[in-house]
């Protein structure tokens, strides 16, 4: 069994784990020590990991089961597992500014949590970093849990029972136009605000650029409610802000994190991350009428 190190990175979340290599063997009192930490701490990062994309695969299977991505099934039907992040190209060459790719990622530049538009969103996404900006595209977090606990208690009983729309094609509608193809798979769900971590019951609530509206609520109540809670997760006091170095494995629990980009000059630099996600353990969704 290795024995993990843990260094806090945020007062309220987040850990630096060391004395475990990702791509080595890993028991199974490994595996759970992990989970635990992730149950935890909410962000853990592995720094120097010398990762491949087999070896990612082999990980994100011991955590769970690996998610399709979204966005290439969406528009052709093709099921593949890692999400490239940033401007590197599978060829190896780097798209620029005004290339559309590296602007539909600016929707990833919006507090977000990864997902959260499935009928079943990710429960952890894995993203290693291959090749980073010097000094730029750093990816910020905060938690939802801690911004919960921080409600006062008539709002926290206010939002306990209410359903929240998550909706792909409202997020995207702002940055780049969904394919029709990808939208028509993508219906708006009806997630539960308020969830709890089922190992230490601990609450959080569940929104960012994918909540679009309170289910059963008009458009400006809604809007009012998830600006609110957006705003309050989301205090610059409460933001880690990971810089990232090559060689960095990050996993995170999108159940109660929001996270975006930060942006990067791409005609200038070389950003190349690959991710994959874990499915979510339960549906939590709540029928639309
Ligand atoms: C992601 C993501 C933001 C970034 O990998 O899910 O949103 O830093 N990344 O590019
Ligand atoms: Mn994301």
């Amino acid at each position: 069994m290795n024995q993990l190190s843990i260094e806090p990175l945020h007062p309220d979340f987040g850990a630096r784990v060391s004395g475990v290599n990702l791509t080595g063997p890993l028991s199974s009192d490994d595996i759970e020590n992990i989970r635990e930490a992730i149950d935890t701490y909410s962000l853990l990062c592995f720094p120097n990991q010398d990762m491949n994309d087999e070896h990612h695969m082999a990980f994100t299977r011991l955590l769970g089961e690996p998610e399709a991505e979204h966005v290439t099934f969406g528009k052709t039907g093709v099921v593949k597992y890692f999400g490239t992040v940033g401007n590197v190209q599978p060829d190896g060459t780097k798209q620029v500014n005004a290339d559309t790719g590296t602007k539909y990622q600016k929707g990833n530049q919006l507090w977000h949590s990864d997902s959260s538009f499935r009928e079943v969103p990710s429960r952890e996404s894995i993203l290693h970093a291959y090749e980073v900006p010097d000094g730029e595209g750093d990816t910020e977090f905060v938690s939802m849990r801690s911004a919960y606990a921080r409600l006062p208690e008539d709002m926290a009983r206010q939002i306990d029972p209410l359903g929240v729309v998550h909706d792909y094609v409202f997020s995207r509608a702002p940055v780049a136009p969904v394919d029709p193809n990808h939208a028509a798979n993508m219906p708006p769900v009806n997630h539960r605000l308020v969830r709890a971590n089922p190992r230490n019951g601990l609450k959080n609530f569940y929104v960012g650029s994918h909540a679009r509206s309170i289910a059963g609520w008009s458009g400006i109540e809604s809007r009012r409610l998830l600006d609110d809670l957006l705003a309050r997760a989301t205090r610059p006091e409460d933001v880690y802000s990971h810089r990232w170095s090559m060689g960095d494995t990050v996993v995170w629990d999108n159940r109660c994190m929001l996270h975006r980009g930060t942006g990067y000059d791409a005609d200038r630099w070389r950003r190349n991350l690959r991710q994959t996600r874990v499915v979510g353990d339960e549906k939590g969704i709540i029928p639309l009428s």
